[in-house]
C-alpha cells in the first residue's frame, strides 16, 4: 500500500517522537521539520523504519519553503510550542503567528486536515503570555481553516518529558520543594502514549470533533504529584507552601538563565487548575480512552533517579541461588 503522506512541525519533541513512531508503523509517510538536523536528526531517525521519514531542515521561516511543504501533505500536524520567550522566539510568534500563517496555507492548499496542539485550561489564564498566546492561535485557526482539529491536552508525561523528569531531578538534590498556590493547582496528567492514541485516532479520522480536551484517567494536586514522585525516588523532601511575592522573585531571578526551571509566567499559569473545563469534549466522552495511571508509568523509569538505581528494591538475599 502507498504510504500517506503527513507532514509533522515539532516533530522532535516529546509527542511528535512517540507520534512518528506510532505513525510509521501504521504505513504513513511522515516529513518531520526541524531548526537544526545536526542535533535532532539522531532523535527523528531512530523513530521510524528507512522509507518512512523524511527530515527537512528549517533553521529559519521561510514562507516559500513550508508552502511547499503544505502542498505536498494530506495532513499537517503543528506540535511546536515553547513554555519561555527568548528574544526573536516569543510566545507570539510561535504560538499565534505561526499557527496562523499554517491554517492560511492549509486554506489555500486546500489540506485534508490541520492538527494543531494547543493547551488545556488557558482560557482562564488571562495574566499568562503563554495562555493568552495559545488561545490567540487558535482562534486564528478557526478563522482561517475549517478542516482543523485543536487538541488540548492537560500536561503531558512520559520519560521524555520536561515535567516528571525535572521534578524528580529538583527532588533529589533539593531538600525542601516549594509549593505554588499551597500545591492545589489541579492536574489530569496524560502519558504520551494515550495522547499519541488520540491524535492517531484524528488522523484517521475515527472522530469529527473539531477542539478535544485531552486528560488522563486522574485529577491530581500539584502537591500529590510531588508526593507520588518522591515515593517512586524513595525519597523524603519537606514541601513548603510559598508565599506568591517570593515565588515571583525567584522565579524572576531564573529567567536570567538560559532555560529557566520556572518563570513568572509559569507561576500565573498555575493559579487556575489543568482539568476538563466542560466547554469542550474530552477524549472519554467521544470513546478515546487514556488508562495509563500516573503511578503505575512513572515506576518504570523514575528508578533513574533512586539511590542505587533500578534494582535497588531487590532483596538480593531473597533471590534462590
Ligand atoms: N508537554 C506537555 O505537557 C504539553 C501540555 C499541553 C500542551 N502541549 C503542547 O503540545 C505541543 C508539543 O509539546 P511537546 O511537549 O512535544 O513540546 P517539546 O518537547 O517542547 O517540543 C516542541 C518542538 O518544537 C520545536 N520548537 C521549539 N522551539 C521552537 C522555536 N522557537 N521555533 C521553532 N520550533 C521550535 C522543537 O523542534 P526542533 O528543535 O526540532 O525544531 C521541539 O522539539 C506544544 O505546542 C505544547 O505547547 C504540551
Amino acid at each position: 500500500m502507498k504510504p500517506k503522506e503527513i507532514l509533522v512541525f515539532g516533530a522532535s519533541g516529546q509527542i511528535g517522537r512517540h507520534l512518528i513512531r506510532k505513525l510509521t508503523k501504521n504505513n504513513y509517510k511522515v516529513v518531520a521539520v526541524t531548526r537544526n538536523i545536526h542535533q535532532k536528526g539522531y532523535v527523528l531517525k531512530t523513530q521510524a523504519n528507512p522509507g518512512y521519514l523524511e527530515i527537512v531542515e528549517l533553521p529559519y521561516f521561510n514562507l516559500e519553503k513550508i508552502t511547499g511543504l503544505i502542498e505536498r501533505c494530506s495532513i499537517c500536524i503543528n506540535l511546536i510550542g515553547i513554555l519561555y520567550e527568548k528574544k526573536k522566539h516569543t510566545f507570539k510568534n510561535i504560538h499565534t503567528d505561526f499557527p496562523n500563517l499554517l491554517s492560511k496555507l492549509s486554506a489555500e492548499k486546500n489540506i485534508e486536515k490541520l492538527i494543531h496542539l494547543s493547551s488545556l485550561g488557558i482560557e482562564k489564564s488571562q495574566d499568562s503570555k503563554y495562555a493568552m498566546s495559545k488561545l490567540e492561535g487558535e482562534k486564528k485557526i478557526k478563522n482561517n481553516f475549517d478542516n482543523f482539529v485543536i487538541l488540548k491536552p492537560s500536561v503531558v508525561y512520559s520519560v521524555d518529558d520536561d515535567f516528571s523528569t525535572n521534578l524528580m531531578t529538583l527532588l533529589s538534590y533539593l531538600p525542601l520543594m516549594p509549593l505554588y498556590y499551597e500545591g492545589k493547582t489541579k492536574f489530569s496528567p496524560i502519558h504520551v502514549t494515550d495522547l499519541t492514541e488520540i491524535i492517531f485516532d484524528v488522523v484517521q479520522g475515527k472522530t469529527n470533533e473539531s477542539i478535544i480536551e485531552c486528560v488522563g484517567p486522574e485529577t491530581l494536586s500539584f502537591k500529590e504529584i510531588i508526593i507520588k514522585l518522591l515515593k517512586a525516588i524513595d525519597k523524603k523532601r519537606l514541601l513548603i507552601p510559598m508565599p506568591l511575592s517570593i515565588a515571583k522573585m525567584t522565579a524572576k531571578i531564573f529567567e536570567i538563565m538560559p532555560n529557566p526551571l520556572i518563570t513568572v509566567d509559569q507561576i500565573n499559569l498555575l493559579k487556575h487548575d489543568n482539568v476538563a473545563s466542560g466547554n469542550y469534549k474530552t477524549n472519554f466522552d467521544l470513546g478515546i480512552k487514556a488508562n495509563r495511571i500516573f503511578d503505575e508509568e512513572i515506576e518504570k523509569y523514575s528508578f533513574n533517579w533512586r539511590t542505587g538505581g533500578q534494582y535497588s528494591r531487590d532483596k538480593i538475599s531473597n533471590i534462590k541461588q
